[in-house]
């Protein structure tokens, strides 16, 4: 039985309620993280954490918890549920109103809700347990405040149906630049000729957690050369590896776009070591 937290409660999830007058169900008007948690040790909480403090102060919600009691309540979590592999998921919403108006004010009480779900250890580095992705291309119609990571998901949710239509688990979006930002659910990095590229952070790109920890052990642990900067759609289309970064995927590799192979069409050397990297030092930072 699946334990989840709703406002001070450890309840089954199967009992859990929530107002269909929160403003999170009204108008998608919360901000939510996604952490993985291994044998009851989380993966980067401290940037987790961070992030959290940026969406929710980019929505201009202000929550009672401190740092320390949202930790207290996410472990308690993990216990409750069996303390093995999974991924915790915590949003926050502006809570309950009375009517339904697009303005707010703080007086009403956040709502503060997490589960957990299973997770499998993502592959140690070895191609053959990867978890290759085919992805589509296609030009990002979201919104201009990608760096908050908001519930209103509707953007992201018809690329990724996008993808499916077509057969893929993924899709690379570029903008009217034709320059990549990120994928439906994950941050991109490409690698060519020994070189890591990926977009720089900024209002089109969700700052991932996992993409952070990736640049943070890549820097401590080899000597490869990373670079920040804008990505053409040429190049992600001649790149000889394209890797995903996600907190429940850590780094996989795309294997395919747009019906093409990536470099051999299988998960590159690189995407190998890269992998086997991050999941030796992922608890190394940010704990
Ligand atoms: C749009 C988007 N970009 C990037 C990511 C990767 O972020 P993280 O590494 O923090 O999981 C996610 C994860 O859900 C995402 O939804």
């Amino acid at each position: 039985m699946t334990i989840a937290y709703l406002n001070g409660d450890f309840i089954p999830l199967s009992e859990a309620r929530i107002s269909p007058m929160d403003r999170g169900f009204l108008f998608g008007d919360g901000v939510y993280e996604v952490i993985p948690s291994y044998q009851g040790q989380f993966v980067a909480i401290g940037y987790h954490l961070e992030r959290l403090r940026t969406s929710l102060d980019g929505i201009h919600l202000v929550i009672p918890q401190s740092d320390e009691q949202l930790v207290a309540l996410l472990d308690e979590l993990c216990r409750q549920n069996g303390s093995g592999d999974q991924g915790i998921y915590l949003q926050i919403t502006r809570g309950v109103v009375e009517k339904r108006q697009h303005a707010f004010t703080n007086e009403n009480a956040p709502t503060v809700f997490a589960y957990a779900f299973p997770i499998a250890s993502p592959s140690d580095g070895s191609p053959s347990d990867a978890t290759c992705f085919r992805a589509v291309t296609r030009t990002d119609k979201r919104w201009g405040r990608c760096h908050i990571k908001s519930t209103a998901l509707l953007g992201n949710v018809l690329h990724m149906m996008e993808a499916v239509d077509d057969g893929a688990e993924e899709v690379l979006l570029f903008n009217a630049q034709d320059e990549l930002t990120e994928a439906a659910a994950c941050n991109v990095f490409i690698a060519s000729r020994g070189k890591i590229v990926t977009p720089a952070l900024d209002h089109q790109i969700l700052p991932g957690v996992t993409r952070r920890l990736c640049l943070d052990v890549l820097a401590a642990h080899t000597d490869w050369t990373v670079e920040i900067r804008p990505v053409t759609r040429a190049e992600v289309c001649s790149a000889e590896e394209v890797w995903l970064s996600s907190s429940t995927k850590e780094l996989a590799p795309v294997i395919q776009i747009d019906g093409q192979p990536v470099g051999s069409g299988k998960p590159g050397p690189l995407w190998s070591q890269a992998q086997r990297l991050f999941h030796l030092h992922r608890f190394d930072t940010a704990s």
